[in-house]
């Protein structure tokens, strides 16, 4: 396992991260425990949840695995999604900002975090606010580092120049989807973190699974059981960027190059991620023990540069085409997001 610094920073994050968003859902408290000790065994110090996930049994099975190690772990959280039936149990504005990070740390049973994100843009608190907050979360010592995810570069912009007009902490990473079906980051998120040394920490590297040709016998109807099945509490934020026909017609050509090369789909999908000059890190989901394992194994996987080339040119061919490809060049407060997992 490699480990890289996150964006400027002298943080060491392994590259692999782990995913948290299924555990105490569609993964029980025993085996989220059992995938975080033998990723740790493979090496692995970071684990990314979010105060959402699982009505907050993510943090508590994740604060009971990093109890025992806690100086070993670089644990991240994040807060912005509905969390109550209140008013200000959602959003970035002080208020919840507060709140939200003390519950955090109460279910996750430690006094700070190292790295604390806002899961995405609120667009009904002034930016202002919401970095003012940040600030004073870090003032507090209740997080080391703090970070953005599901901003688009002008958000990002924006966030970045009202912190160093008032002085205030600065944001260290983003946490975007990306993959080779979904490549948005690229244009604009991408430039400015390089730009300002910020740390990418992406998720959905295999784009919630569908990238390895599982669902295939499934496109006419849905699956059971897993990330895209209508008991996963995201599964429509995966519907609706992969379940179309281009997004099928692709996977079928990203089969097809793995065959050519003799590689897993797993080892193509993460090797093309990380290939990009902007990524630090991949969060990498696993619903079970047998999974993360398989990925663990495919991390290490050689993967020919003719393999990457020609993974390239089909997502290239997707995006010119993708049917929810959103609208660029659009001011920071007009960008909105498709989704939050
Ligand atoms: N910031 C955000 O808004 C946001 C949004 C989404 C996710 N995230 C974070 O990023 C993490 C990773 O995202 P993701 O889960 O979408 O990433 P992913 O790694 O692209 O997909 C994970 C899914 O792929 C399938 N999978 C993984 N390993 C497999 C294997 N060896 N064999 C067969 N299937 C396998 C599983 O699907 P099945 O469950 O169907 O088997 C698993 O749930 C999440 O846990 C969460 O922490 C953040």
């Amino acid at each position: 396992m490699e480990y890289v610094r996150l964006g400027n920073t002298g943080l060491k994050v392994s590259e692999y991260c782990i995913g948290s968003d299924n555990f105490g859902g569609q993964t029980t408290a025993e085996d989220s425990l059992r995938i975080m000790s033998a990723a740790f065994e493979g090496g692995v110090n970071f684990i990314d949840t979010a105060n959402s996930y699982c009505d907050g049994l993510s943090e508590e099975n994740v604060g009971r695995f990093v109890k025992t190690r806690r100086s070993e772990v670089v644990l991240a959280t994040k807060g912005r999604s509905q969390v109550g039936l209140f008013p200000n149990d959602v959003g970035a504005n002080k208020k919840y900002v507060m709140q939200a990070i003390d519950d955090s740390l109460k279910r996750l049973g430690t006094d700070y975090v190292d790295l604390y994100q806002i899961h995405a843009p609120d667009l009904t608190t002034p930016i202002e606010e919401t970095v003012e907050a940040y600030n004073d979360v870090v003032r507090a010592g209740k997080a080391r580092y703090i970070g953005v995810s599901n901003f688009s570069g002008p958000q990002l912009v924006e966030a970045l120049w009202v912190q160093d007009k008032n002085g205030f902490s600065k944001f260290n990473s983003v946490q975007p989807r990306y993959n080779l079906l979904y490549r948005e980051p690229e244009r604009e998120l991408f430039p400015v973190c390089l730009d300002q040394g910020l740390g990418v920490m992406v998720y959905s590297p295999q784009a919630g699974g569908f990238l390895l040709g599982k669902h295939r016998k499934f496109k006419a109807e849905m699956p059971t059981g897993g990330r895209y099945s209508d008991d996963f509490r995201a599964a429509n934020f995966y519907k609706t960027t992969y379940w179309n026909e281009p997004a099928f017609d692709a996977m079928e050509q990203f089969i097809a190059v793995t065959e050519k090369y003799g590689v897993s789909p797993m080892a193509l999908a993460l090797k093309w991620v990380r290939t990009n000059p902007a990524v630090s890190a991949c969060i990498v989901g696993a619903r079970t023990l047998e999974q993360l394992q398989q990925n663990l194994l495919a991390w290490e996987e050689d993967v020919p540069n003719e393999a990457i080339s020609e993974a390239t040119a089909i997502g290239d061919h997707l995006w010119d085409t993708a049917p929810w490809k959103p609208q660029m060049h659009s001011t920071p407060r007009q960008r909105t997001m498709q989704g939050v997992g």
